[in-house]
């Protein structure tokens, strides 16, 4: 049976007129590779019934910087961008150093070295795929040279259509990031010193600059993009998802894991900067692109207890309960300090509103259910192999297995028109 990949699945299923034909193909091997990927996302649902803290294991949760793994400057035609995780992984050739990888090595390794599950991974990953690259694979920062297609490892190359994830502005790259400026005001892919001094200056948690301080962070970087960007949107995806997994990631994968601190890892201002790609020292802080690395004797969280999209709900849900006013889904009107909310009843046909939207998974189900019902104009068009299809409808199904335990009330309703306020917001999600 031809299934289209996509539209068969739970998720982003208006893709599926765009994928009418073949073109990409990948072998058999590589189509074995994501169902076995596939089937491990599936355990990993059952196993998250178990218990998950585990014991510190030195050995076992020491990243390697050494051999294969050791940092290597990105060469002139290698590309980084907005994430600085992905960015170390490829500067440490966890995932190809050109800095465009399939959607399998880019979830295997966000996995194994940063110990993201796979179901928040294979997420990411494909979501990533679709929206900025070729489906299976993408740019993690600007488009591709046609120098850099021949280079890649699977059999697949970058449709012209991939932008990668630089270009991703209000799909993935959003404003009010922890240390990106906004899209509207400045550069929204390298670091930002100004936003890196002020993360810094914070006054430290429990655990360095932990969630205690990353909440405060996100409370402050709210109101600046209020206050200085006119154009800011903040949309159910991209701000209650993604802004709020980029502050809770900076603290929950770059922390380093001890005996001392079985339970939670200490990030302290040295592994920060590390991961950043930062030098110097506060005042006189510098960044260049491409230094992003591990910290000599990191170790990441433990195995077993792998940082998934329940936990991201979670941390999401205490942000909120922290900073209340970062809930607000909406946006500026052209002028910085004229930000309007939108109703969440309105824009939902009243299955979610602002009282409801704590309760039970309410947060996550508003949050990917905007993905899900996502105006079709976001994709724009690949061409895949039935082997390529199966690959990546095989993943969209096992994530489906994950999004069903949510138990999400079903989203009829969903107005984007309400958005046409913001003129920041664009298609945005
Ligand atoms: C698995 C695939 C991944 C994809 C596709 C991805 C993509 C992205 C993108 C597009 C952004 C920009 C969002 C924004 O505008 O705020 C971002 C931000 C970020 N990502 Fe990733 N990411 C992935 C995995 C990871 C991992 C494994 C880590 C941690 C080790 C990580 C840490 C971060 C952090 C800390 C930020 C916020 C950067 C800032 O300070 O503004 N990401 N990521
Ligand atoms: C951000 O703005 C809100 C609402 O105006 C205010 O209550 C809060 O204190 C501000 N937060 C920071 C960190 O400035
Ligand atoms: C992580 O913690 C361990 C145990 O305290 C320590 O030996 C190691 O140096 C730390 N690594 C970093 C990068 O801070």
């Amino acid at each position: 049976m031809r299934v289209s990949l996509i539209c068969s699945a739970t998720l982003f299923p208006l893709a599926c007129f765009a994928f009418p034909a073949i073109k990409r193909e990948i072998s058999e091997d590589t189509l074995a590779q994501y169902a076995a990927l596939a089937a491990k996302i599936s355990r990993e649902v059952e196993v998250k019934r178990g218990p998950t803290r585990r014991a510190f294991d030195a050995d076992a949760q020491r990243i390697s910087t050494t051999g294969e793994h050791a940092y290597v400057s990105p060469g002139p035609d290698d590309i980084r961008g907005p994430c600085p995780g992905l960015n170390t992984l490829a500067n440490h050739g966890y995932i190809s150093r050109t800095g465009v990888d399939s959607i399998l090595a880019v979830t295997t390794a966000a996995n194994e070295v940063f110990g993201m599950s796979l179901g928040l991974a294979t997420f990411l990953s494909v979501y990533s795929g679709v929206m900025t690259g070729d489906i299976t694979s993408f740019s993690i920062g600007g488009k591709p040279k046609s120098s850099l297609l021949g280079g890649l490892t699977s059999s697949l190359g970058l449709l012209g259509e991939g932008q990668g994830l630089s270009a991703s502005h209000n799909r993935f790259e959003c404003d009010a990031s922890p240390t990106r400026a906004d899209y509207n005001t400045g550069d929204p892919v390298s670091l930002n010193l100004a936003q890196f001094e002020q993360l810094v200056a914070m006054p430290k948690g429990p655990n360095g600059y932990d969630l205690t301080v990353m909440n405060q962070f996100r409370g402050a970087g709210f109101n600046r993009s209020i206050a200085t960007n006119g154009h800011f949107f903040a949309g159910p995806f991209t701000h209650l998802a993604v802004n709020a997994a980029a502050y809770s990631f900076t603290y929950r994968f770059f922390g380093n894991w001890s005996a001392e601190r079985p339970g939670e890892g200490y990030l302290d201002l040295e592994t920060l900067k590390s991961f950043e790609g930062v030098i110097g020292e506060p005042g006189n802080f510098q960044w260049k692109q491409g230094r992003e690395r591990f910290p000599e004797n990191w170790h990441r969280r433990p195995i077993g207890d792998e940082y998934s999209l329940f936990s991201l709900m979670l941390d999401a849900v205490d942000a909120i309960t922290t900073v209340p006013y970062v809930i607000a889904i909406g946006g500026n009107t052209g002028k910085p300090n004229t930000f309007t909310g939108v109703n969440v009843g309105d824009l939902t046909g009243g299955v979610f509103n602002a009282q409801t939207l704590l309760q039970g998974n309410n947060l996550a189900c508003f949050a990917f259910q905007a993905v899900n019902l996502a105006s079709p104009d976001i994709l724009r068009g690949g061409l895949l192999g039935d082997l390529a299809q199966t690959a990546v409808q095989k993943l969209t199904e096992a994530l489906g297995s994950i999004f069903a335990t949510l138990n999400c009330p079903q989203l009829v309703k969903y107005d984007t028109s309400l958005f046409n306020a913001f003129p920041g917001a664009g298609s945005g999600l």
